[in-house]
């Protein structure tokens, strides 16, 4: 698939500056992003799913006291002649890894302020050609990945910003930010109307929820500058969207018809966390085999 220089992404923001209050303890001294799942922490999924998109940029989004988000994608020089010496070549190959997936740089969020105000904060790392720029959540894993690649396809088609959706159960619906949409030749893109963060399930004006992946024009960032502090007293990123649409700027949904798990709360991290293991070679068959032991006892 070819794209043109003015619709196709090299920069993804990851923000990862907040206080992730549903993992304290924990998050007083280790930031959620860097939680293994199994091995490997969330964000080293997210950044290798920008990478396959076609991203060669990734902006990391931190705050003072969360350096170490970015340090796991630094390389680490002594690590590796260690291993090197050990013949450790699975485990060298493992630690160059996320180093070596594209190039990232720093923004900081000085007060987590919302998304919306996150994602405002990676503004000046955008270079002049940037005409749009995908934004990923670090805890949230999009399952299986490629959803990036279509959103990227839609925008080429329609301009504007594109979104990604889950069909989500009515009666979960608000938990989510939910788009009005209407549709389009393509059952799995949407045009969206208009956009509301957490509404009650019969307010909601469909089942579609946004999903953690964002490709917006550039034009997000004037309207960042525009909103004020909407729900839970934050900048959200869905008041800067709706903004938008309701200048007229195309925006569309690409409705991902496939998994999805919400590393940002102990139970839904804790089900990746058995579902990436429960296919992992070393650690699979012994754990399926005491689950159902444990389970079964019950
Ligand atoms: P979340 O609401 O899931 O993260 O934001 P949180 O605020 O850290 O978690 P809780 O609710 O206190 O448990 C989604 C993403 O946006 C980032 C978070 O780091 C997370 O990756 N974020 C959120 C920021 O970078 N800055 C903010 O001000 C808010």
């Amino acid at each position: 698939m070819s794209m043109s220089a003015s619709t196709a992404f090299t920069a993804a923001i990851v923000p990862a500056a907040g206080l992730g209050t549903r993992f304290l303890p924990t998050t007083k001294a280790v930031p959620k992003e860097l939680l293994p799942v199994v091995d490997t922490p969330g964000i080293e999924y997210v950044a290798r799913e920008a990478a396959e998109a076609g991203a060669t940029r990734l902006i990391i989004v931190t705050s003072p006291g969360k350096d170490a988000v970015a340090q796991y994608f630094q390389p680490r020089p002594e690590l590796e002649k260690t291993l090197e010496d050990r013949g450790k070549t699975e485990l060298l190959a493992k630690v160059r890894r996320a180093p070596n997936l594209l190039a990232v740089e720093t923004a900081i969020q000085e007060e987590a302020l919302g998304l919306g105000h996150a994602v405002g904060c990676a503004e000046p790392n955008l270079r002049p050609e940037d005409e749009a720029v995908a934004v990923l959540l670090p805890d949230d894993l999009v399952l299986p990945t490629g959803v990036l690649a279509r959103m990227a396809k839609v925008r080429e088609e329609k301009g504007g910003t594109v979104l990604c959706a889950f069909d989500i159960p009515r009666e979960e619906i608000s938990a989510y930010g939910v788009f009005d949409v209407e549709d389009t030749e393509d059952g799995d893109v949407k045009k969206v109307n208009g956009m509301v963060e957490k509404p009650p399930a019969d307010e909601a004006p469909s089942t579609f929820a946004a999903a953690g992946r964002y490709l917006l024009d550039r034009a997000i960032f004037d309207a960042l500058k525009r909103i004020t502090p909407g729900a839970g007293g934050e900048l959200q990123l869905t008041d800067a969207i709706a903004l938008l649409i309701a200048e007229g700027h195309p925006v569309h949904v690409v409705v991902h018809r496939g998994g999805r798990h919400d590393l940002g709360n102990p139970g839904g991290f804790l089900r990746a966390a058995v579902d990436f293991a429960l296919e992992h070679p070393e650690y699979g068959p012994s754990l399926r085999a005491w689950l159902r032991d444990r389970v079964g006892s019950e």
